[in-house]
């Protein structure tokens, strides 16, 4: 080893950072494909019903037209759990905007124009439901949650603790559905080579995906190559395959030529998920010097016939704060609408602004500071396992945000401070985000020349993942980063996590350091002589997780918020928001503040803007464009700080490193909430705080 300074840590610019921004990067949709031609999908017109015939006559009449596709002429697929894949294998309709038919052609225009000539004719059923109403008595408490959560979790006396608690609160709080939509819209270029399929898919998980995609079509597991160099963003919504990635490989082979699919905004809104929306309610019963006698949480959230997925909501909710009384239940209803699935925190982000606004309800009702609040009910050990935390410094970042936020002798009282014609407030609330970590696999190898590849089917989608792992080579290898290249967006590397659940960059870090240290074994031992044909080593982190002590793994943040109401408009803005965070060993100080900060700002957005509208008249999302559905712009983004402390832990990984994708967005929306109450003296419990309902 050298004694060059350890790149990990510092704050290097991202590598492909030149190639983004020239263009030269190729995103899905880009890869040059020969003989390449186009499907355009035909999205259901009705909400629930039966597709009765297609009438190609017309569209194939068109020019360049090669096929109509429907589901008596495509491939059989295999059932598999996600039923949204089993694109075009019934004539059943589950829920408007559903593909039910699709057009090839050899340009998109004619595709396009194509499908417009398709008629379907359905018969549709009467009486569907798309609304979450919380008197529906077909309501279900599934047994599980998403990622292993289960439903509903009980300790103590809850109702008895709340009966006797001196002081508490018990209030709904509601949250929208909202819409991933990233920068680069699913896009995917299929091509079938006998048995095997390729695919450039806009994709988080290339090797995740590859496998399901062979379990879906049947195939061996290698036979499915997937390419995403370059990912413009996913926030969950690429984390599995979607409905568009299938269709463009039944096309591909119906058709036997390669085909694009590339999504517009508007079809993505039906078609590659959706955060769900959720009515929650929180009871809170506390002693009359803060301490929490109970927690009892309970979350409404949608699914569709298709899929039970039942998202995490009130999963923080059992280890944020010590209680000896607890109830923590999801519970769902299953409505004729696509399928909801994750959105950067799902769970947390939803969850999480119901609880830390309920907690500063709290802190109004006990007269007591809400930072001192959270403070005086940090747990001993997890509450709901006992298990230790690896780390725990949620008091820690409140009390840095305090002082760098400037809270210190804050005058609690509400709507008193004016601007002119503005309300000023400040809220607070705490952050978290589970540590998740999956097996993985990486190569390395040293070449002749000196320099040095690592191998391994992670992604980029825009988080510095390709530079942080480079720094994490690099480090091991003892050699400048220059001198290392990390080739990541390729099933082929092998069994590797997705990008996803903020696990990404820690879960693939533990292999690539592993794969590495291996190396540098093999070249001491070869007293550092590299065979002409170079040398390369495979490392597998499976049986390192297996050996994981147990521990209670978590990041936590606090995010303090500054608004302004407008006293004519109703119009909120956030002047000022804060993070402070603590999630292990940050690798790029560059880019964790930007994955930090992109969360705090999706936080705001799901404060203040973010909001799809269902039609229960059509069954459809109104506002499914960007001109409709606002997203928090450069504009609305006023003061953003993002900082972090700096925490050891021992019990994650050789790099020490929890995951920074998600905990930015926790706890946001509720800070600015709060904020709102303390500005004006209103409580908002319904996301988006939008001008009507701001009094
Ligand atoms: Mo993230 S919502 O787990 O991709």
């Amino acid at each position: 080893m050298t004694t060059l300074d350890k790149v990990v840590g510092g704050a290097p610019a991202r590598i492909e950072g030149r190639d983004k921004v020239t263009g030269a990067a190729r995103y899905a949709s880009e890869y040059p494909v020969p003989d390449a031609v186009y499907a355009w999908p035909v999205q259901s017109t009705i909400v629930r019903g039966r597709v009765r015939a297609v009438r190609a006559t017309a569209a194939l009449a068109l020019p360049g037209v090669i096929a109509v596709l429907d589901n008596r002429n495509v491939s059989r697929l295999r059932p598999v759990q996600d039923a949204e894949l089993a694109v075009l294998q019934s004539a059943d309709v589950s829920y408007r905007g559903q593909i039910v038919a699709a057009v090839v052609a050899n340009t998109l225009e004619q595709a396009r124009e194509a499908a417009s000539a398709v008629r379907v004719v359905y018969e549709g059923e009467e009486g569907y439901d798309v609304v979450l109403d919380p008197g529906d008595p077909r309501i279900l408490s599934p047994r599980k949650a998403n990622a292993g959560f289960e439903g509903t979790v009980d300790w103590g006396d809850v109702e008895g603790a709340l009966a006797s608690a001196p002081v508490g609160v018990d209030a709904v709080y509601t949250t929208s559905t909202e819409h991933a939509s990233p920068m680069e819209p699913h896009a995917t270029i299929a091509f079938w080579e006998g048995e095997n399929l390729t695919l450039y898919n806009a994709d988080q998980a290339p090797w995740m995906s590859a496998t399901a995609i062979a379990e879906l079509f049947g195939l061996p597991e290698n036979a499915v190559n997937i390419v995403a160099d370059h990912v413009g963003g996913g926030f969950g919504s690429k984390a599995v395959p979607r409905p568009p990635t299938v269709l463009a490989a039944l096309a591909a082979r119906a058709v036997r030529r390669p085909v694009k699919v590339a999504m517009t905004r508007q079809q993505m809104f039906a078609l590659v998920s959706y955060r769900t929306p959720t009515v929650q309610r929180v009871r809170l019963g506390a002693e009359r010097d803060g301490t929490l006698t109970a927690v009892w949480h309970d979350a409404l959230q949608q699914s569709s016939k298709l899929v039970e997925y039942t998202e995490q909501t009130v999963a923080a909710s059992r280890m944020m704060y010590a209680t000896p009384n607890s109830h923590t239940a999801h519970r769902l209803l299953r409505l004729d609408v696509p399928t909801p699935s994750w959105m950067r925190a799902p769970g947390e982000a939803p969850g999480m602004f119901a609880l830390e606004s309920a907690m500063d309800e709290l802190a109004y009702a006990l007269g007591m500071d809400p930072v001192q609040l959270r403070i005086v009910n940090e747990p001993p050990a997890d509450p709901e396992s006992g298990l230790p935390f690896s780390s725990r410094n949620l008091v820690a970042c409140l009390r840095e945000g305090a002082a760098r936020f400037g809270w210190a002798g804050r005058d609690p009282t509400p709507g008193v401070r004016e601007e002119g014609r503005k309300l000023v407030g400040t809220g607070v609330a705490s952050s978290t985000y589970p540590v998740f970590t999956m097996a993985s696999t990486a190569a390395a190898y040293a070449e002749p020349t000196g320099r040095f590849v690592v191998e391994i089917a992670a992604v980029d989608i825009g988080t510095g993942a390709r530079t942080a792992l480079t720094q994490v080579a690099a480090d091991e290898l003892g050699v400048p980063m220059d001198r290392v290249t990390v080739r990541v967006g390729r099933s082929v590397f092998g069994p590797a996590p997705f990008a996803g659940g903020s696990m990404g960059t820690s879960s693939w870090s533990w292999a690539v350091s592993k794969a590495c240290r291996a190396l540098v074994k093999e070249l001491d031992e070869r007293a550092g002589v590299v065979p002409p044909e170079g040398l390369g080593v495979r490392a597998d982190t499976t049986e390192d997780l297996a050996a994981w002590k147990h521990f209670s793994r978590h990041s936590f943040g606090a995010q303090f918020a500054e608004v302004t109401v407008d006293v004519d408009s109703g119009q909120v803005r956030v002047e000022r928001l804060l993070g402070v965070f603590a999630a292990g060993r940050i690798i790029n100080a560059r880019t964790a503040r930007s994955q930090f900060l992109g969360g705090m700002t999706m936080g705001i957005s799901m404060a203040l803007h973010e909001a799809l509208e269902m039609d229960p008249r059509f069954g459809d999302f109104v506002n499914h464009d960007l001109a409709g559905y606002h997203i928090a712009a450069n504009a609305d983004v006023r003061g953003i700080e993002a900082h972090w402390i700096d925490e050891q832990d021992d019990e994650l990984n050789p790099v020490g490193a929890k995951g920074i994708g998600e905990v930015g967005i926790v706890g946001t929306a509720a800070a600015i909430a709060n904020a709102v109450f303390h500005a004006t003296g209103f409580r908002q419990r319904d996301l988006p705080i939008t001008l009507d309902r701001v009094r």
